[in-house]
């Protein structure tokens, strides 16, 4: 996992020189994390990310005023509510993102799909972003999706953005973003889709009309999902990154499960679905069809 050092989101990361130096994290004690982390998320912590989850956690241990991982991880274990290993979570997960991220995959959805709805035969619109992180990757398919479908208030139309992480949700619910991040944004759609945040100088905040397409929602995608009617669309970019193959491969054919025929599934552009066994139609790099 990379570091996380956008601060427009309002989460600092901790200084990490001076708290290394205040509590050592030994290699018995990184591998105990690592397989709880599997364990609930199948991310894997190898080796080489041991400095990053001693930076990220150390501020946890401080803030709890505990001086030792074997306390804290006593700590996370001994947690009946589960709250304390969820808090872990958040703060070992890369949340990189923002808007227009990879943007063929919005012009492809734009183009492919929204354009070529025709209402009289279609009612309802279902698209997942699947690992939506701070909530970038949603606003973006709901701008998109506002801009190519005319009658979207006339149809069923639910983007369901969902993630591991309560931190991010809980800044995607909010909306609100820094200029910084607008940064692919043509200026004329942050104007229509977003306003000046009154409480936050320099924040700009979804309208209601972009607000109420999507549903955020915490879901562990290892656990299993609610969601009954087949999507459209779904996104799973830049999630799937941090498993290993047979998780990967696991959740192709979950993915592939979850579409309707003819649905679209995008990864991204540093994943492919090479080397994995599915039953996807390719259409080009990172874009596959449900047939
Ligand atoms: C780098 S962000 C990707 C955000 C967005 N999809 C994009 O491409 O810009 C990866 C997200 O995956 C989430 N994630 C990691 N493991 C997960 C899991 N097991 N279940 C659900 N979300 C997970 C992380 O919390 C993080 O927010």
């Amino acid at each position: 996992m990379d570091g996380n050092t956008d601060t427009s989101m309002r989460f600092p990361e901790p200084d990490v020189a001076n708290i290394l130096a205040s509590r050592p994290l030994r290699d018995e004690d990184f591998k105990r994390i690592s397989e709880m982390v599997y364990g609930l998320c199948r991310i894997n912590l190898h080796d080489g990310k041991k400095a990053l989850v001693q930076a990220r956690l150390n501020k946890r241990l401080r803030q709890l005023g505990i001086d030792t991982y074997p306390e804290y991880l006593a700590l996370v274990e001994g947690d009946q509510t589960g709250r304390e290993l969820t808090y872990m979570i958040d703060t070992l997960t890369t949340n990189l993102t923002f808007f227009f991220r990879e943007a063929d995959h919005f012009d492809y959805l734009r183009d492919e799909v929204l354009k070529k709805i025709d209402p009289s035969k279609q009612s309802k619109l279902r698209i997942w972003s699947a690992g939506c992180s701070s909530g970038e990757e949603a606003y973006t398919m709901a701008m998109v999706a506002r801009e190519a479908v005319s009658d979207l208030d006339r149809m069923d139309a639910l983007i369901l953005a969902t993630d591991i992480s309560t931190r991010v949700l809980a800044v995607a619910r909010e909306g609100s973003y820094s200029e910084a991040r607008f940064k692919d944004t043509p200026p004329e759609l942050r104007n229509k889709y977003f306003e000046k945040d009154s409480r936050h100088p320099g924040f700009y905040r979804a309208r209601p009309e972009l607000a109420k397409l999507i549903r955020f929602r915490r879901l562990n995608l290892m656990e299993p999902w609610p969601m009954k009617q087949p999507f459209d669309v779904i996104f799973c970019r830049n999630v799937m990154i941090y498993f290993d193959k047979p998780t990967q491969n696991e959740l192709v054919q979950r993915f592939f499960d979850a579409l309707r025929p003819g649905g679209v599934f995008m990864v991204g552009h540093s994943e492919s679905l090479t080397g994995i066994q599915h039953r996807f139609r390719y259409v080009r790099p990172t874009i596959y069809i449900k047939p």
